[in-house]
């Protein structure tokens, strides 16, 4: 039988737990093969109760001790992600994905670069993910630095697909895609509510209401996926003239929903990039 692939994921937070549901669930590897490193022990002790057989550790070294594993991902907030970095050069760490928002490859490469030359820096590759990946349905977009060759991209993208799906686009892409889809859930879950209020408003119950419309936003996405046709497509499928979904959609045009939307997006991306700014 193969070996199954080692992995250490460094910060058992919401994103780094999901990723372990994802790649158990999926068969990527088995539990036994994966070792979280968490810092807070009552949250160690809820991953290793909620996944049977995962193994935890407090640090990096304490779980680089005995079988080295084939590479790392970085979970952990931004502000603590130069201290992981340096903990997993010691570790002599080979391949490296990070999902931590707004830490450039270059800053990723310069902390991982070992002291002890002549050891080469780790391969690099840089991932924005969203929080659908908690329940298997993400999207995110990967970003490989120089060192990484086309193995470790294939390495990157397979974790990531355990959650969802994956596009690979260059670096100057990603507050592009934080703009969009990192925060793009957020805007979903907006318009979610607001749905929800209308349908109080027009004299359904709330719990009805949320239910309606829970199935109308899963519905709607599913057919966009299933039928791959354009959103325009299928909303004049909808539309009949002088309907009522065409007096619906009149009165969002005239609030300037569709400007709204540009916006959000135009000012979450320029945001990412603010914040990505060396200080
Ligand atoms: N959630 C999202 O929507 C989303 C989307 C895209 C990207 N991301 C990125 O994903 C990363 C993780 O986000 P999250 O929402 O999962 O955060 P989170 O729930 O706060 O998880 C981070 C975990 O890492 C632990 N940690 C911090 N420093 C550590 C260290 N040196 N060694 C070991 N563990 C350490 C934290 O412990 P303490 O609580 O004790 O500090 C915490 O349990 C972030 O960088 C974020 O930018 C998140």
């Amino acid at each position: 039988m193969a070996e199954a692939r080692t992995l250490m994921v460094v910060g058992g937070g919401k994103m780094g737990e999901a990723l372990v549901a994802g790649l158990i669930r999926t068969g990527w590897t088995t539990p036994d093969a994966i070792v979280v490193v968490e810092q807070e022990s009552q949250r160690r002790a809820e991953l290793a109760s909620r996944h049977d057989g995962l193994r935890v550790a407090g640090t990096v070294a304490e779980a680089s001790t005995g079988a080295p594993t084939q590479g790392a991902v970085i979970a952990v907030k931004p502000a603590d992600v130069k201290e992981v970095c340096e903990a997993l050069a010691r570790s002599g760490a080979r391949c490296v994905l990070s999902i931590a928002a707004g830490v450039t490859i270059d800053s990723l490469q310069r902390w991982l670069a070992p002291d002890a030359e002549p050891v080469p820096a780790a391969a690099v590759v840089r991932a924005m993910p969203n929080t659908p990946a908690l329940v298997g349905a993400g999207a995110a977009a990967i970003s490989p630095g120089r060192a990484a060759g086309s193995d470790d991209v294939a390495w990157a993208r397979g974790i990531l697909e355990a959650v969802g799906t994956v596009v690979e686009l260059p670096e100057a892409s990603l507050d592009a895609v934080t703009g969009l889809s990192g925060s793009g859930p957020a805007y979903v879950f907006l318009l979610a509510e607001a749905l929800i209020d209308a349908g109080v408003l027009v004299g359904l119950t709330r719990p009805v209401a949320r239910d309606l419309v829970v199935q109308t936003l899963l519905g709607s996405a599913r057919l966009l996926a299933e039928t791959g046709e354009e959103p325009s497509t299928l909303r004049a499928a909808v539309t009949s003239p002088g309907g009522t979904t065409a007096a619906g959609l009149s009165a969002l045009e005239a609030a300037g929903v569709r400007n709204a939307v540009m916006e959000a997006v135009t000012a979450a991306t320029e945001r990412s990039r603010e914040m990505g700014r060396p200080i």
